[in-house]
């Protein structure tokens, strides 16, 4: 209001110095007079108009300001939004990876390999002494993957692996009792009676054992040796992949 002031009466002054003023006759003066009135009002008119630009403007420029801060806000939301993001891409992955080797390790799950068979599927039998030493278990408890052949005895791993196998042997005491488990013909280990004045003998044995795929594993009698079996199962023999390696 004070500038407002202030142009008005730097505008009337400019008009009481014009040239030729006071030199007129009255009704010129008062002619002259509204002239000036006219254009006063006409000016004030105009600042009226500027006020109220100024008036406007302010508005626009304070909506302008909110509009930014809004952005301002929005972007560090939006940033916050895009850590989160990448922070879950990032776990995303991690769980990716892991469930890639879970599949793995279930999909390409280990073959099922298991067996366990006695010598007889049929009466009575005595194996032994013989020149082909190789005990040929006849009675199939179980066989899943077929890894044991039950025409030759033997059990052929499939896959490179650790294994468990597990034999008992039973007889009479007019030979030695026993048998041993054969890893490619090179003995590991065995069940052992010798000839005695007990009528029976039973022992079993066990081992981990590992084999690299096509690696062969049977039972075999000692020289002389003689086991006996009938449906009771008192010979038998089973074996089975633990894990794959
Ligand atoms: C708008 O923001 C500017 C810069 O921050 C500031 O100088 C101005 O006073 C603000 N205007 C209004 C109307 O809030
Ligand atoms: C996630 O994995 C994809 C594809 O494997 C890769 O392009 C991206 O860079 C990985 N992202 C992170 C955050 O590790």
């Amino acid at each position: 209001m004070e500038f407002r002031a202030m142009l008005l009466l730097t505008l009337l002054g400019f008009l009481f110095v014009e040239p030729g003023f006071g030199q007129r006759g009255d009704m010129d003066i008062s002619e002259w007079m509204r002239t000036k009135e006219q254009l006063i009002k006409n000016l004030e008119d105009k600042l009226t108009d500027v006020e109220r630009q100024q008036n406007d403007f302010d508005a626009l420029e304070a909506r302008l300001n909110a509009t930014v801060d809004e952005l301002t806000r929005q972007k560090a939301e939006m940033d916050k939004l895009k850590k989160e993001n990448e922070g879950l891409k990032t776990r995303l992955n991690a769980s990716e990876v892991e469930i890639d080797k879970l599949k793995q390790s279930s999909g390409e799950a280990a073959p099922q390999i298991a067996f366990s068979v006695s010598l007889a599927n049929s009466g009575e039998i005595y194996r032994g002494p013989c020149t082909d030493k190789t005990l040929v278990f006849k009675r199939i408890f179980s066989n899943t993957g077929n890894a044991y052949n039950q025409n030759t005895g033997v059990f052929t791993a499939p896959l490179n692996g650790l294994y468990y196998f597990s034999f008992s042997t039973y007889g009479y005491n007019t030979h030695v009792m026993g048998a041993i488990l054969m890893k490619n013909d090179v003995r590991q280990i065995s069940t052992y009676d010798y000839t005695s004045v007990d009528g029976s003998d039973s022992s079993s044995n066990a081992a981990v054992l590992q084999l690299a795929a096509g690696d062969k594993v049977h039972m075999e009698l000692w020289d002389n040796g003689r086991v006996f079996d009938n449906l009771n199962g008192h010979t038998t023999f089973s074996g089975f992949l633990l894990f794959p390696m």
